[in-house]
Parts: C-alpha cells; sequence; structure tokens
C-alpha cells in the first residue's frame, strides 16, 4: 500500500530538509496550531477528547449515574447531549423544561465529564409542526414532509427560524456560563434543501441581489438558448434538473448562503449570551465528501469544524479515510472534531457489517494522526425504540457493555496518556491538493462520462502524495498557497479571473502547480471560457487544450516518467510558447490523440505550471507525483514502508509526535530514521517497531518546530 523509492538511510538528510533547513520556505500557516487561540480555540484543541452521544431524555434518571460512571471508566471525558430533544425541552408552546439538562450536565460533571450541548433544531416538536405546517420542507417534487422523522424543517423558513432562535437563545442564557459546557453543535447534519413557495421566492430575491438586472442574469446564463430568457424575476424556476448550468450553479450557491443564514440565526443568539471559553460547531454529515453546500463557507464563522466520520459497509479504506480528514482539517485550515464515530457498526448500510476487531481503534488514531483533537462515537446506548435499534453502541438495551466497550476503554487509556503529548501539534504538509466547490458542482452537472468520479480523481493524486510525504493538505483553491513547494489541482474546472491571479501570483512566486484535466474549462458562471481550457491560465502555461475526449478504453501514454496508461478523460494539449515542454505524450491506440501532448510544463525560475490533461494509471500517477516531488525537493524522513502501514506526523510545541498504524492483515516491522519515544508504553524508547494487524504506535521526540 505505501510505497516509497528512497532508502531509509538517506533519511536523516532528508529529515533536516523537511524539518526546515535553510532554503527551504515556512510550512504553511495552516497546518501550524494557532499562535494566539482563542478561549474556545483552547478548549476545544487543548488536548484530546473521547466522547459519545447521551441521550438522557430517552432514560430514567435513575439510569444516569450507572451510565456516567461506565462512562467515565472508558476514559470519556466529553458527551454530546440535547441535540434531538425538542420536545423534552420545550414539550407543549412557551412550556420550557430545562431542569432535567441541567441535572444531566451536573450528573456528568460528577464523573469528571464535559458537555457538547446541541440545538434542537434538527427534530421540531410534532405541536410545532402541526399548528403551523408552514415550516415543513417541500421535496423537490412537490411533496410536503410530514412529521414522524426528523429534518423535516424548511430550511428557509422564517417562522421556522424564529422558533429556533427562541429556544437556542433561552439555552445559550441558561447553559451558556455552565462550567461543565465546553461547546455547542448548531443542528445535525445540516441536509435537506426545501423547494417551497417561499424559498423559491427567496432565491429569486437573492439573484436579484446578485445580479442586479436581469440582463446580467440572463447573460451570464446564456438565456437565449432554448428560449430560457427571464423578463421578470417571478419567473426564474428553483427546481430546474437537469437544466441550465449557471442556474444549477447559483442554487448550489443559494442552498449555501440559506443554511448561513440557518446557522447564523442561532449562532448569533449562542454568540450573544455564551462564554468566551465555549466553542461552537456543527457536525457535517455525508461522509465529509457530500456537495448540497459549500463546507468552506459553512464552517468560516464557527470555531472548529467537526463531521461524522463512518465507513457504513465493509472494511475502513486508510487512504480514503485519511483523504477525508485531510479534507476536512482543510474546511478551517485547523485541527477539527470527529463528532460522530462509528462504534463498530452502523444501520443504515447496504450491509451493516462490523469493522474488524481493533478497527475502531486504527480508525480513532487515524483521525487523530489527521488533525482530529477529540473522537466521539455514536451513540452511547441504543434507544429502546425509535429508528435506529440495529445501530452499533457501546452499552447493550440491558445497559451493561457491548464487546466494543473494551476497546473504547484501551483508547480512554492510551488518549490518557498521549493527550499531553498531542496537545500544540498539528499535521504539517508541503504539498497541498487543492478544491474548490464551484469546480465540483459544475462537472457534476455535466460528468459527459458516467466513469468521471471526482473523489476517485482526487484520491488518485492523493494516493502518490500521501504516501511519499506522509503529509497532505486539502485546501480550497483560494488558500493561502506561499508555503507549499508543490501544489495539485486534480479538476479546477471552473477558474475565474481572481482564482487565475492567485495561481499565478503562486507560481511566479516560485511554486510548482499541476493542473488535472478539465481545468479552468468554465467561469464562474460556468459558461465555457473562451480561451479553451485552462481558460485564463492559457497564457500562464504557453499551451492549452485543443480539444477532451472522454475516453471509451485507455489510451497508452509516455514519458521521461515511465510508460503507462491514460483513462476514463484524456485532453491533447498544443504549446503555444517554445518555452514550453512536452512532459507526456499519448501513444498510438486512438487517432485522434496518438503523438498528441499528455502533460506539458512551462518553468519560471523556481515555479512551473504543469498541465496533466488524462488520468494516469497507478504506477506511472506516481512515478508522475515523485519526479514533481523531488524536483521540488520534497522527502519524507521516513523512507518506503511496507504495505499496510500509514503513518501520519504532528509538529509544534517542540516536538513532533509519529503515529503509525497497520491496516494490513499481517504483521510489520517498521524501522525508524531516528529512535522516538514510545508514548503508549511510557518509558520504552523505540527506533523499530513491530506491529500487529490493526496495531497503533504513538511516538514522540523532541523537535524545533
Ligand atoms: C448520523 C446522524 C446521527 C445518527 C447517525 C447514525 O448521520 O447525525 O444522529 O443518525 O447518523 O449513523
Amino acid at each position: 500500500m505505501r510505497r516509497f523509492a528512497r532508502s531509509p538511510l538517506a533519511c536523516v538528510a532528508a529529515c533536516a530538509t523537511l524539518m526546515g533547513a535553510p532554503g527551504i520556505r515556512p510550512a504553511h500557516a495552516a497546518a501550524t496550531p494557532s499562535r494566539n487561540p482563542s478561549p474556545a480555540l483552547r478548549t476545544a484543541l487543548g488536548r484530546l477528547w473521547l466522547g459519545a452521544a447521551w441521550y438522557p431524555e430517552q432514560w430514567p434518571r435513575s439510569r444516569w449515574p450507572k451510565d456516567l460512571a461506565l462512562m467515565q471508566a472508558a476514559g470519556i471525558n466529553v458527551v454530546r447531549v440535547g441535540e434531538f430533544a425538542w420536545s423534552a425541552l420545550e414539550p407543549r408552546q412557551g412550556d420550557y423544561h430545562f431542569g432535567w439538562l441541567e441535572r444531566a450536565i451536573a450528573a456528568a460533571a460528577r464523573h469528571h465529564i464535559y458537555v457538547v450541548i446541541g440545538t434542537p433544531t434538527d427534530a421540531p416538536p410534532a405541536w410545532l409542526t402541526s399548528r403551523y405546517p408552514q415550516v415543513l420542507r417541500v421535496h423537490a417534487d412537490g411533496r410536503r414532509a410530514q412529521h414522524g422523522n426528523r429534518r423535516q424543517f424548511s430550511y428557509a423558513s422564517p417562522l421556522y427560524r424564529r422558533f429556533c432562535r427562541d429556544i437556542v437563545t433561552r439555552l445559550a442564557k441558561r447553559f451558556g456560563h455552565n462550567p461543565d459546557v465546553i461547546g455547542w453543535q448548531i443542528g445535525n447534519e445540516y441536509t435537506d434543501e426545501s423547494y417551497d413557495p417561499g424559498t423559491r421566492r427567496q432565491f429569486q430575491q437573492w439573484l436579484r441581489h446578485r445580479f442586479g438586472t436581469l440582463a446580467a442574469l440572463n447573460r451570464a446564463w446564456t438565456t437565449a438558448y432554448w428560449s430560457q430568457t427571464y423578463s421578470a424575476w417571478n419567473q426564474i424556476p428553483l427546481n430546474a434538473r437537469p437544466g441550465n448550468p449557471g442556474l444549477l450553479l447559483a442554487h448550489r450557491r443559494f442552498v449555501t448562503a440559506t443554511w448561513l443564514g440557518f446557522q447564523r440565526n442561532q449562532l448569533e443568539a449562542l454568540r450573544a449570551h455564551i462564554a468566551p471559553r465555549q466553542f461552537v460547531t456543527t457536525n457535517i454529515g455525508g461522509l465529509g465528501w457530500s456537495a448540497n453546500w459549500d463546507h468552506y463557507a459553512i464552517t468560516r464563522p464557527l470555531d472548529i469544524a467537526a463531521w461524522d466520520d463512518y465507513v457504513g459497509e465493509g472494511q475502513l479504506d486508510a487512504y480514503r479515510n485519511g483523504a477525508m480528514s485531510d479534507f476536512v482539517r482543510g474546511w478551517k485550515r485547523r485541527d477539527y472534531w470527529v463528532m460522530e464515530a462509528q462504534p463498530g457498526f452502523v444501520d443504515w448500510a447496504p450491509v451493516s457489517n462490523s469493522l474488524v476487531k481493533g478497527g475502531v481503534r486504527a480508525m480513532t488514531w487515524e483521525s487523530i494522526g489527521h488533525g482530529a483533537d477529540a473522537v466521539l462515537f455514536w451513540q452511547w446506548r441504543s434507544a429502546l425504540g425509535g429508528q435506529e435499534q440495529y445501530h452499533g453502541t457501546l452499552v447493550g438495551p440491558d445497559g451493561e457493555p457491548e464487546p466494543l466497550y473494551a476497546q473504547a476503554q484501551r483508547i480512554g487509556r492510551e488518549f490518557k496518556r498521549a493527550s499531553a503529548v498531542i496537545a500544540g501539534t498539528a499535521p504539517r504538509s508541503r504539498v497541498a491538493l487543492l478544491f474548490a466547490y464551484a469546480s465540483r458542482w459544475a462537472i457534476e452537472f455535466q460528468r459527459q462520462s458516467r466513469r468521471y468520479d471526482q473523489l476517485k480523481v482526487l484520491l488518485d493524486y492523493y494516493r502518490p502524495l500521501e504516501s511519499l510525504t506522509h503529509s497532505v493538505d486539502i485546501v480550497p483553491a483560494s488558500a493561502p498557497l506561499a508555503g507549499y513547494k508543490v501544489v495539485f489541482a486534480p479538476s479546477l474546472n471552473v477558474i475565474s479571473a481572481k482564482l487565475a491571479r492567485h495561481l499565478r501570483a503562486y507560481v511566479l512566486g516560485g511554486g510548482v502547480l499541476v493542473l488535472g484535466p478539465r481545468s479552468g474549462m468554465k467561469d464562474r458562471y460556468d459558461r465555457l471560457n473562451v480561451q479553451r481550457q485552462p481558460g485564463p491560465l492559457v497564457p500562464l502555461l504557453g499551451g492549452r487544450v485543443q480539444q477532451y475526449y472522454a475516453l471509451d478504453k485507455p489510451v497508452a501514454v509516455a514519458g521521461a516518467a515511465g510508460r503507462g496508461t491514460g483513462r476514463i478523460w484524456a485532453e491533447a494539449l498544443t504549446p503555444l510558447s517554445p518555452a514550453t515542454h512536452v512532459l507526456l505524450r499519448y501513444g498510438a491506440g486512438n487517432a485522434w490523440l496518438s503523438g498528441e501532448p499528455a502533460a506539458i510544463e512551462h518553468r519560471y525560475g523556481q515555479g512551473a505550471i504543469i498541465y496533466l490533461g488524462t488520468i494516469l494509471d497507478g504506477p506511472l500517477m506516481h512515478a508522475f507525483v515523485q519526479r514533481r516531488l523531488a524536483a521540488a525537493g520534497v522527502r519524507s524522513p521516513f523512507g518506503e514502508l511496507p504495505p499496510g502501514i500509514e503513518l501520519m506526523r504532528r509538529v509544534g510545541a517542540g516536538r513532533e509526535v509519529v503515529i503509525v498504524i497497520n491496516h494490513g492483515e499481517a504483521a510489520r516491522k517498521v524501522r525508524l530514521p531516528y529512535s522516538m519515544h514510545d508514548v503508549l508504553h511510557p518509558g520504552h524508547i523505540v527506533s523499530t517497531l513491530q506491529l500487529d494487524t490493526q496495531g497503533v504506535a504513538v511516538l514522540e521526540r523532541a523537535s524545533p518546530d
């Protein structure tokens, strides 16, 4: 799995390079812990948190001490409460019952367990939806949602938002200074938009605000096509899929703005009353990769990012989960929380199998290695009724530990040992992958090939990068890039003039930018760029895409990096300047492509822009990436790792923490380039590790920042 072409003996020198030898620019600020963290950040990221979702409202009060004692014995130090408890907090309109929550918080505190309060707004009570049915959301097909599930509200409804504001304000006033409450989670996994007439009017107003005139909107969306021209704002549809790409892109931006408004309504209510040391976040679902709205925009006003990390069917795919974790870290470019983690198995996958024994521990430590400072299992114990009876838990229906409990207990012990060592450290990367929602959406609206899966394309880049550097940032394309030696942009389909200026400045400043297929085809309204690809970057590249092709079968590709194939998508490139060099060419097989450039490069001093027009097979992609990294002097000190071994580094506070996990099925030996303290076995110093399947090591050594 992990491949590395360098000899371990070369590692010491490489390490010096990596740790900031002269000539190397400092690492990207995004990956370093904040220099002056706010009180809220100090709370959220100042130690390791192990937790569970606990729903005290579902159990008699007499049961709480037993649950909390079991949690304490497992090393749990935080619980998340209240997120679906509206009908317990306000059983009748205006009749508030917060006493039970206060007692639950106090009971947890007696067991040294802190609390994150979830606002209950994802589960409006029946009195609300029956008295005010206009707050119910409308599905895309026009059906109105009903009570009896959750998330049945319209995210845009001003009336629903007033109810949310009221309950959240009251909760904030009551618990905003409670010493045992450390933070707040707004709602739960913002998921479903609404297609009701009120939301449609809001969309039209939003467009009016954005475009100013219908003439501007008609121009931006090329509505002359198929007679789509609008002569009044109220003619514009809300649900037009499949439809005009300009409209579809605008709708995704509107959905983002509307969820932001939904969140702001609660955020303002919280911030007006809570102590600065209490953090505010929301738990993002969809396995991190869902794209109904822009995760960067939603997490911007929050203190920390948090996500819900599930495997579902099958076993942990360490690369995918590592990539998603790095993606989540990129939302705010800082450490984050795993607000929900899979306690063995779920109840919603086609096959809800359990992770292998030891798999939950390995997955937990993988999250920490990629920048999580908290992992909370969902959930502590299943409710006896309700829709999720089959879901994995730590405690069974009889209230006694499930087999997984012992593993949680082990993690709890390990977190206690590692917490102080990990505090103040964060992953630090010299390479980045760029991501942008506009591009993600634009390709999704018009895939052209059902095989063009953007997550797979991202992972094609991530895999070699991760195994060669052991630390990859995945950041928004607009992020500061100067600290990165090499930046890869796998599918940056939408390149506006502003983004082009940003990328150009990076290259001219000495950075190496590698653009992947489908780059720069569209402008910010999802119109075709008239320069052809990569649009406004054609002059910088000194070349362009002559034609793109969705492939029905692989094509041969060869160049200095080796020989192999291009799959799924291929673009024939044309150099337009004598300074533009061809790195790869298509071979025989497809007459449109044979002999045409598949990758070109234009250098600018230390910097360069490279365009790779196809999706290379695994080995050729590895070689291609390796050459780019070698030219930029980026190397990991840990050399070649055995298959199945994942290694992650966190740096800061004068130390380097290395987490090594064996995801493979066989035991493996890992040689380290230097001796390190074995954090999980205090007093031991190691330079070689022997890891069983699912084995984890946490190592530390003093190291300059
Ligand atoms: C999450 C949700 C939780 C629970 C969990 C089950 O999406 O936030 O409330 O339903 O799934 O896996």
